[in-house]
């Protein structure tokens, strides 16, 4: 089965064709970074326009470098949230489109479990109950997978993503967007104990995440400690290498750390770890200690398939449309998009029961 796969959720214009669900034929992503960068973070307005300048090339282009024709797909997944409502509106249309025209089937696919069928290619088949942890600039959940397409959450971010925490951090100091990766060259030659900082925990005891305080700790050590944003080009102070490398460090524990009680807590045959920040080396290392210790395999996507892509989208597609799952012209768009059914179904059993004693 070979699909097509579409996303523009933020600030990617991607297409991708796969085979069977896990082969990558091919993967066109046109990023608007430079675009953004200026304004030190996605401007949705502006992104909804550039998707619309590169979504006929972008498709054009993953087709071309499939040498297939788009008669020759067996069905399109287009993303349909969570997301930026404009830049998703543009994917979606476009794929309403061309299912329309060339009389194909569609599906709707959450771009979060598109993250979690990011590590499809490059790995062992998933052996399910898995545990995934999807980081990225919009999300930081960590999730139970049952069974393929069942999810629930086990822990969220009450606050910040991890990645929009890297991002405003390398805001503060002056290090340009997205914070991610300059934040990690420069924690290579910093000192992780140079400054202090704790993993947050929450009141309730709920094992969910929170970032905002730590930006806020960080902000206040900037000011305490004088240190300056660094000027465009110029060597970053051996203060912001250790700032940046203290940051990582503590972003890393707080997520591997509840990755790991939460492993214990529900056992899993595969631990994945997905999205933008599942980049960063750090992150990849301490993960492997966790999955080493419980001794689970862990998969990570390759770097090129961390970030946005369609490719993960086109394969989680491709099992919705394997299922029998089709969407009609009337599909849409939703910004707040979430992924979990199987607390629902949870819920759904607890009122029969309910029901059922009354
Ligand atoms: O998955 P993604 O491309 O987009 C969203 O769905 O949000 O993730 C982008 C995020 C950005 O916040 C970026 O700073 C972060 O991933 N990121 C990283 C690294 N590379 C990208 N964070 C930490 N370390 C990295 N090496
Ligand atoms: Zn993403």
């Amino acid at each position: 089965m070979l699909v097509l796969g579409i996303e523009s959720s933020c600030d990617e214009t991607a297409a991708a064709v796969v085979r069977d669900g896990r082969e990558l034929v091919s993967s066109v992503i046109s990023s608007q970074v430079e675009t953004h960068q200026r304004f030190g973070g996605v401007v949705p307005e502006i992104a909804s326009r550039e998707h619309l300048d590169r979504i006929v090339p972008v498709v054009k282009e993953a087709l071309a470098r499939a040498e297939v024709s788009a008669e020759a797909v067996d069905g399109i997944a287009v993303t349909i949230g969570p997301g930026l409502v404009g830049s998703l509106l543009v994917g979606a249309s476009y794929a309403k489109a061309m299912a329309y025209a060339l009389d194909k089937p569609l599906v709707g696919v959450n771009h979060i479990e598109g993250h979690i069928y990011s590590v499809v290619f490059d790995n062992p088949p998933v052996r399910y109950p898995a545990l995934a942890l999807i980081v990225s600039g919009g999300h930081t959940n960590l999730f139970l997978v049952p069974q393929p397409g069942q999810y629930k959450v086990v822990a969220r971010t009450r606050d910040d993503a991890a990645g929009e925490a890297f991002d405003k951090v390398a805001k503060m100091l002056g290090l340009g967007y997205p914070g991610g990766p300059v934040i990690e060259r420069l924690a290579r030659e910093g000192d992780p104990r140079a400054v202090r900082f704790s993993v947050p925990r929450m009141g309730d005891g709920r094992p969910d995440f929170s970032f905002s305080g730590l930006k806020t700790a960080v902000s206040k050590y900037v000011r305490e400690q004088g240190i300056k944003p660094v000027v465009t080009g110029a060597e970053p102070s051996q203060a912001v290498k250790d700032l940046a490398a203290s940051f990582q460090d503590v972003v890393v524990r707080s997520l591997v750390g509840t990755m790991e009680r939460q492993a214990v807590a529900h056992p899993p045959l595969t631990l994945i770890v997905a999205g933008g920040v599942a980049c960063n080396g750090a992150l990849r290392t301490a993960a492997s200690d966790v999955a080493d210790r419980l001794g689970v395999p862990l998969y990570f996507p390759s770097l090129h398939l961390s970030t946005d892509n369609a490719a993960m989208i086109a394969a989680a597609g491709t099992a919705k449309l394997q299922a029998g799952e089709r969407a009609g012209l009337d599909l849409n768009v939703n910004a707040t998009l979430r992924l979990q059914n199987y607390e629902v179904e949870d819920e759904l059993l607890r009122q029969r029961k309910v029901h059922y004693k009354l």
